[in-house]
């Protein structure tokens, strides 16, 4: 009895096993399994191990492939480079050439081969003609070369086209147009040349273009603004010319618009009505050859919160309705030909975060309006028409600004003591090509924040224990006190100690005597300038320590000696100038 149903035990097993094994060998079509195959093949080194896992005939079981259950046909094939699991990241790596055989796996509707990093070969040509139910194409972060093939404007139910980040050439296909399923096409970052198509105004269902980093020529579309679901645009760092057109105003779903790094011209086109472009939160313009006013509807577009129109030919007023985009948080006006005050609605702006209004032609005085900026940490206002004469104390009083930059402002006499207690605490200044009498204050080495100081021009230092008190602990990693009348200290005693300092730009002072071997603790200088001193004796071959060291001016001094052999180690340093020492060549004979 037992033995009996022992017996039937094991046959039950065996019909379930055997129900099992008939999965697993489960044969898939004969097309697609030529070409998995034939895709396998042409990868030589796979670090994720996942097609080495691809044997058998069962290809439906195979890491990253899925089938449709009815008709046993590879649907699917997810090969991403980035792999993360619950607990862990992995950046995987394919190297190779994509087989055009992968389009005999005729049915498959996503491919997703993207950042394997080194895929390389060409996008099949018949793409198009052979895998009519591709849905997603994800061949970005590879080394594919080549054009987009024409017959891509054939995949009617494609949606997502990415191929950014490979060695793409040619140009846009026209066919493109034809997707009216498209909802992505992200082609940045490749060399694709000519024209942005006409055609391109039919992608009635884009939500997002990216061709940034191209080499893009023309004009824009002039009918752009008929995508009417479209919410990002990125045509940035290209060579597009001729006027931002006219139609852009009327995308109503756009919410990132980059149109900067290239040669557009002409006047900014929107919004010509209240409403246009509502939606709009990032907008970039700059470096561009635009010109004109900045339009004084631009306070309209209330979304707005980053904006950036520097470096163009932009003249005219800053207009006051800029005070009512009170979402705000960053504008790059700098760069431009801007005259006139800034205006008081300035101060409206909550939200404001950064201002950089520099190298205009902005007239004082500034309205007292800015000290409500409440959150303002960032304000370059340097080299305009501002003749600011002193220093304002009221805006060293915004509790967030910590990073001031009021260079070529016209400002005279001493450093003024209140910039020792401002709220925030200041972490960069830029007090260059002032009118800055005086000596450099004790308490400026106190700023523990103070990373980043630029101060040239007239300040004076001819006592020793000035740079000592100055600079004796801190946080300094980039120091330009170039084009001064310091005559000796900082070198001598007090950098020694600002162990982080990463820039050091003493040139064109009236430094003498002998470099300190405590240059060498500056273990982090990766710029050392020296150069137009009168700095005498042998080069400091403590600097031979100082590994991290790429640039070294020490030309236009009195240095004398033999160049310390020391300076070999430096493997770094890309450049070196001794010029103008009395150094004595290596192989001179005197
Ligand atoms: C990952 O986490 C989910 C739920 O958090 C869990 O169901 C799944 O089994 C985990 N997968 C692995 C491979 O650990
Ligand atoms: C847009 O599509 C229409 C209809 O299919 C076609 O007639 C037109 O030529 C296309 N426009 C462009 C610029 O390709
Ligand atoms: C700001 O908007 C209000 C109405 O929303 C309008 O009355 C005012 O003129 C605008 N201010 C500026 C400076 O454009
Ligand atoms: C302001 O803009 C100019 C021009 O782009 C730039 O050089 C400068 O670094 C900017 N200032 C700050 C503080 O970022
Ligand atoms: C140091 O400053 C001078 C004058 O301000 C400038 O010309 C030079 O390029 C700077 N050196 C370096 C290495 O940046
Ligand atoms: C370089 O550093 C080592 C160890 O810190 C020190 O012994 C040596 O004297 C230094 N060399 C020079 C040239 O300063």
């Amino acid at each position: 009895m037992t033995s009996w149903l022992l017996w039937l035990v094991v046959v039950f097993t065996m019909i379930a096993v055997g129900k099992g094994k008939q999965n697993v060998h489960q044969e898939c079509h004969p097309n697609d399994l030529k070409g998995l195959a034939s895709f396998k093949a042409g990868i030589h080194v796979d670090t994720s191990g996942r097609l080495a896992k691809w044997v058998g005939h069962g290809c439906c079981r195979w890491e990253g492939i899925a089938c449709n259950e009815a008709t046993g046909r590879v649907t699917e094939i997810r090969l991403p480079g980035f792999i993360s699991t619950n607990d862990s990241v992995f950046q995987s790596q394919m190297r190779g050439l994509l087989s055009p055989s992968i389009t005999l796996v005729s049915c498959l509707e996503i491919i997703d081969l993207g950042g394997l990093i080194g895929l390389a070969g060409r996008i099949p040509p018949s793409i198009g003609l052979r895998l009519p139910n591709l849905r997603k194409l994800y061949l970005y972060g590879n080394k594919l070369i080549g054009p987009v093939p024409d017959s891509i404007g054939k995949l009617s139910k494609l949606e997502e086209l990415h191929l950014y980040e490979n060695r793409l050439s040619g140009s846009l296909p026209s066919t493109l147009g034809n997707l009216r399923n498209l909802k992505q096409l992200l082609l940045y970052s490749n060399e694709l040349a000519g024209m942005i198509p006409d055609s391109f105004t039919n992608l009635t269902n884009i939500v997002q273009i990216d061709l940034h980093s191209n080499i893009l020529t023309g004009h824009i579309p002039e009918r752009i603004g008929e995508m009417q679901v479209l919410e990002k645009l990125d045509l940035s760092k290209n060579l597009l010319t001729g006027k931002i057109p006219l139609s852009l105003a009327n995308l109503n779903s756009i919410s990132e618009m980059y149109l900067d790094s290239n040669h557009l011209e002409g006047e900014i086109p929107f919004p010509s009505s209240f409403g246009q472009l509502s939606s709009l939160s990032f907008l970039r313009l700059d470096d561009n050859h635009l010109t004109g006013r900045i339009p004084a509807s631009f306070g309209n577009m209330i979304s707005l919160q980053r904006v950036s129109l520097e470096n163009n030919k932009f003249d005219g007023v800053i207009p006051s309705s800029l005070g009512n985009l009170s979402a705000l948080t960053e504008l790059y006006l700098s760069g431009n030909l801007l005259s006139g005050q800034i205006p008081e609605s300035v101060g409206q702006l909550s939200q404001l975060i950064m201002f950089n209004v520099s190298h205009n032609q902005i007239q004082g005085p500034l309205p007292h309006e800015l000290s409500s900026l409440q959150n303002l940490q960032t304000l370059d206002l340097s080299f305009n028409h501002l003749n600011l004469i002193s220093f304002p104390k009221w805006l060293a009083q915004l509790p967030s600004l910590s990073r001031i930059y009021f260079a070529g402002c016209g400002i005279q006499g001493e450093i003024p003591d209140f910039l020792q207690a401002t709220p925030s605490p200041i972490q960069e200044l830029d007090l260059s090509s002032n009118h800055l009498t005086g000596s450099l204050p004790a308490w400026l080495g106190r700023l523990t924040q103070l990373y980043k100081i630029k101060l040239f021009k007239e300040l004076t230092c001819f006592k020793d224990p000035c740079f000592r008190n100055a600079f004796s602990d801190g946080s300094l990693t980039y120091v330009d006190l170039s084009d001064n009348y310091f005559s000796t200290g900082i070198v001598q005693a007090g950098v020694g100690s600002q162990t982080g300092i990463q820039y050091l730009n003493l040139s064109h002072n009236f430094l003498e005597g002998r470099v300190a071997t405590t240059i060498g603790r500056l273990k982090s200088l990766q710029t050392l300038d020296l150069s137009c001193n009168r700095l005498g004796f042998n080069l400091p071959e403590a600097l031979a320590n100082v590994s991290s060291l790429e640039k070294l001016r020490l030309q236009k001094n009195h240095f004398t000696g033999r160049i310390p052999s020391g300076f070999l180690k430096l493997t770094k340093l890309k450049e070196l100038d001794l010029s103008d020492n009395l150094l004595a060549g290596e192989d001179s004979c005197g």
